[in-house]
């Protein structure tokens, strides 16, 4: 079945009202109506993004809560208020250096849904796991706590393959290691709603640029990419976007 591409820019702690501004018009000439583009800069600079665009916003990490004094924090609410109308749930970054458990993206996620964002579940796994061959086993209990007891989100979202290994560091997955990966996790998504599973988006995250992501686009089972670094590069992410 023919999904349509997502490319996805996560700009982490990083980006400006220029970036903003840069990135708006180099996105205006990349054609959009084949493909969806969405672009998670920090939160402050949701409201930055006035001109017309021709690409939807979100943020990097919501709360669980729906309000109240949890100061830092940001709501689905604050979020959609801010033009926001995804999120990434369960990024590597915010599992080590937040502590972010299972259970706590599971509930995450749930909120996400339940007000109105769609949520891109990040899932993969460290080079010590790669290397002992327990990929599989720990993208399947990233899923597990999050759509077994809670199926039918499944069908709301949007999941990010992406090894701890490849992000940051310049060593992309090669497109078999990643295909193989992104078909075990349709495989896996199947037991809960085989038709969702057809239809969700699995979006491979991890050194991502300009050169390497048509093989990767390639891929039976890669309908896009979370892009770190180079999507704070305007060209080169509008590039990336166009090889979609
Ligand atoms: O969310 C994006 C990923 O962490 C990938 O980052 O493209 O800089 O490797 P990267």
């Amino acid at each position: 079945m023919q999904r349509t591409p997502l490319i996805a820019a996560n700009w982490k702690m990083n980006g400006s009202a220029a970036l903003v501004e840069e990135m708006t018009s180099a996105l205006a000439g990349v054609a959009t109506e084949q493909i969806q583009v969405l672009i998670c800069p920090p939160a402050t600079l949701l409201c930055r993004f006035t001109a017309p665009i021709n690409f939807a916003l979100g943020g990097q990490t919501l709360s669980h809560e729906v309000s109240g004094a949890f100061t830092g924090e940001l709501s689905a609410a604050l979020l959609i208020e801010a033009g926001a109308s995804y999120v990434i749930v369960g990024h590597s970054e915010r599992r080590s250096l937040n502590a972010e458990s299972d259970q706590l993206i599971a509930a995450k996620l749930m909120r996400a849904v339940v007000s109105g964002l769609t949520p891109v579940l990040c899932v993969g796994e460290t080079l010590q796991q790669r290397q002992q061959e327990k990929t599989q086993q720990v993208i399947a209990r990233q899923l597990d706590a999050v759509y077994a007891s809670q199926p039918e989100l499944l069908a709301k979202s949007v999941i990010a393959y992406e090894p701890v290994w490849a992000i940051g560091t310049g060593e992309s997955a090669t497109p078999e290691q990643a295909q193989q990966t992104h078909a075990f996790i349709r495989q896996h998504l199947a037991q809960y709603d085989a038709k969702a599973a057809e239809k969700v988006k699995l979006l491979y995250g991890g050194s991502v640029n300009a050169d390497n992501c048509a093989a990767l686009f390639k891929q039976a089972d890669i309908d896009g990419a979370l892009v770190g670094g180079a999507s704070l590069k305007a060209a080169e992410f509008a590039q990336i976007c166009s090889s979609a």
